[in-house]
């Protein structure tokens, strides 16, 4: 199956698994959580699934997994938007969930996708330490050492009196963007209980790559087809990738970090031609 058949393929995965979760449940929580999983491009369940298939996983065990990604990238996007945080009003092209709804529902909304993730990864069908593992490192990935830990390092850099450099703004984004991206990338070998290390390294300098493209997208991007609102890392003032780079060194460096991700996953031959395609993806994308 080609790169966006498969990418389109995640993403259905996905909305089934976390419909299903949902069955029964009526009112503003339920649809405030399915509302915000979807419209996204499913990079996070993508990768949750093709890093399983290309150690011998195919879908439906893989796919709480994948459902279990996309359900924290949901919640943390939810919080991310909040007045409190980014105060946004877009979000993949359509009212954020406070706007849609009220703070409260948002503020809920995100804390039962989070629950719901990890009721979803400890189902992963596979051998119980595996899915001990999958579940206790997604907690790692999400909190004080990941992305948890990230988002309060991006929003202290807002206030902070001097720009951050790049060591810091890489040390940022390691969390804020790479953890959830590592971890999706590590899922396949962990599950398999197969060596993890090649997938850690594309994982790594994909997250890079895809967190420069975002802050390149901030600057040079079209509204309508990112679906959310632009321009803001320099009206906040941010030191980001392009601030620090300028856009050509920025997009150079991207560029190259997506070379090293593909030659990390060399190993598994023709096998990787999604994730090889996917990385090239991250940083062509306009959305
Ligand atoms: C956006 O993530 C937030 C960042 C981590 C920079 P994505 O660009 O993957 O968002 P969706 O899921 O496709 O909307
Ligand atoms: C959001 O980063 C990262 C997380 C939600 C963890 P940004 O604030 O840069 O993402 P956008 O630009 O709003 O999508
Ligand atoms: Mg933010
Ligand atoms: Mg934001
Ligand atoms: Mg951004």
């Amino acid at each position: 199956m080609p790169f966006q058949a498969a990418l389109q393929n995640a993403r259905d995965y996905v909305e089934i698994t976390l419909m299903h979760k949902l069955i029964g449940l009526s009112g503003p929580l339920p649809e405030a959580m399915l509302y915000a999983t979807k419209g996204g491009k499913g990079l996070r369940g993508f990768l949750v699934l093709e890093s399983a298939r290309i150690h011998g996983i195919y879908g439906s065990a893989a796919g709480p997994a994948a459902a279990a990604i996309e359900a924290l990238h949901a919640y943390s996007l939810i919080h991310d938007d909040l007045p409190c945080m980014d105060d946004d009003d877009l979000r993949r092209g359509q009212p954020t969930v406070h706007r849609k709804w009220d703070e409260a529902t948002a503020v809920l909304a995100g804390d039962a996708l989070q629950a719901l993730a990890f009721e979803l990864v400890s189902m992963t069908d596979c051998p119980y330490e595996q899915r001990w593992l999958l579940t206790s490192t997604l907690a790692t990935a999400a909190g004080a050492r990941g992305m948890v830990g990230g988002q309060v390092a991006d929003i202290a850099a807002e206030t902070a009196a001097t720009a951050l450099n790049l060591d810091q703004i890489i040390a940022l984004q390691v969390g804020k963007t790479g953890a959830l991206i590592t971890w999706s990338a590590m899922a396949g070998p962990r599950m398999a209980g197969a060596e993890t290390h090649a997938m850690q390294s594309y994982g790594d300098c994909l997250g890079l790559a895809f967190q420069i493209a975002d802050d390149i997208l901030d600057v040079t991007g079209d509204v309508e087809k990112a679906g959310k609102r632009l321009q803001k890392d320099a009206a906040a003032g941010k030191a980001t990738f392009v601030s620090l780079l300028g856009l050509d060194a920025a997009r150079a460096r991207a560029k190259s970090l997506v070379e090293q991700a593909c030659d990390h996953i060399a190993p598994y031959g023709a096998s990787a031609q999604n994730l090889i395609d996917c990385a090239r993806f991250t940083i062509a994308r306009e959305s």
